[in-house]
């Protein structure tokens, strides 16, 4: 079985609360960033996807460098969340769906036959625009994930509980009340517990669909800062229809129209000397 192993030397420090052995080297799989820096952790070559017979997305060429933030802007219906969706094969639950090309996960190819599923969707987590709480406690919520895994023992869950919580910026909050219904929290707060949820797996990259759109401007801001500080150790990305929180929250981002990635940059550069006319039409709300 393949396991899409994380290279020793891009892997986030052992963290000794999390479960499982120590990733396995890859050796020369993993690639160079184009400004020789940082490591590219998603390299997606030549993709397309379909829905049965209509495609979504079209010879999708794009690298993601690990521990940064790439933002995936467009205008509704251009095909950012069937992408994002692609890179930990949750279209897969999709009926009639069929990817082509190549998206390489460390470089490895995640569509390869042998590839675990539920193992990649651990390394690959995600954080959808509506907040997804099971109707469990605060606790049994973020030690869902590793309860599967075959976690019993509270020894090791509550630290790890505790960790995620602290890690998405809701330990404060919810310390005193973690036997209570996570549905009994607010919008903002059940955003940041399907993080916290996300990150209990011990994830590498984190896939994040409008994870804001449905908050007011105080959580919003909060869940910018807690991206900001995840970006240290996490390959995020995320798609946003505000401009200003990609402008605020990335460091590349890319702009996808009706199924094609038109241009990818540094968001400073994207935003600020586009290179494509479609780019600047869309930013300067010339269109979608
Ligand atoms: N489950 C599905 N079955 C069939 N077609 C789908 C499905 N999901 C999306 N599509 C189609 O794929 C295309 C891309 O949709 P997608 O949801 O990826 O766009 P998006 O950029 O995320 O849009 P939005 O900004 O509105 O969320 C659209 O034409 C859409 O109708
Ligand atoms: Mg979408």
């Amino acid at each position: 079985m393949t396991t899409l192993a994380v290279p020793m030397s891009s892997a986030r420090p052992a963290n000794p609360s999390h479960i499982g052995p120590p990733a396995p080297t890859l050796g020369a799989a993993a690639n160079a960033a184009p400004d020789g820096k940082r490591k590219i952790k998603i390299q997606t070559t030549d993709m397309g996807f379909f829905y049965g017979t209509h495609q979504a997305l079209q010879k999708i060429t794009l690298d993601i460098p690990e521990r940064s933030v790439t933002a995936l802007i467009g205008p509704s219906g251009c095909g950012k969340s069937t992408y994002l969706r692609s890179l930990n094969r949750m279209n897969d639950i999709i009926e009639g769906t069929r990817v082509i090309g190549k998206v390489l996960l460390d470089g490895e190819d995640i569509y390869a036959r042998d590839v675990d599923v539920v193992e990649l969707r651990k390394r690959v987590g995600m954080v959808f625009q509506k907040s997804t709480p099971f109707p469990k406690s605060i606790f049994d919520n973020i030690a869902f994930g590793p309860r599967i895994a075959g976690v019993r023992s509270m020894a090791t869950l509550a630290p790890l509980v505790e960790q995620c919580l602290k890690q998405a910026a809701l330990w404060n909050e919810v310390k005193d009340r973690l036997k209570d219904s996570a549905l009994a929290l607010s919008g903002g707060q059940q955003q940041r517990l399907c993080i916290a949820r996300a990150l209990a797996t011990n994830p590498d990259v984190l896939l994040m669909d409008e994870p804001a759109s449905a908050l007011d401007p105080g959580s919003t801001a909060r869940i910018e800062d807690l991206i900001d500080d995840l970006r240290k150790n996490y390959t995020i990305v995320i798609v946003t229809h505000n401009m200003q929180q990609a402008a605020r929250v990335s460091e590349l981002t890319a702009f996808f129209c009706m199924g094609r990635l038109v241009e990818v940059g540094r968001t400073k550069q994207l935003f600020t000397n586009p290179k494509e006319k479609e780019t600047e039409d869309y930013i300067t709300g010339r269109f979608g």
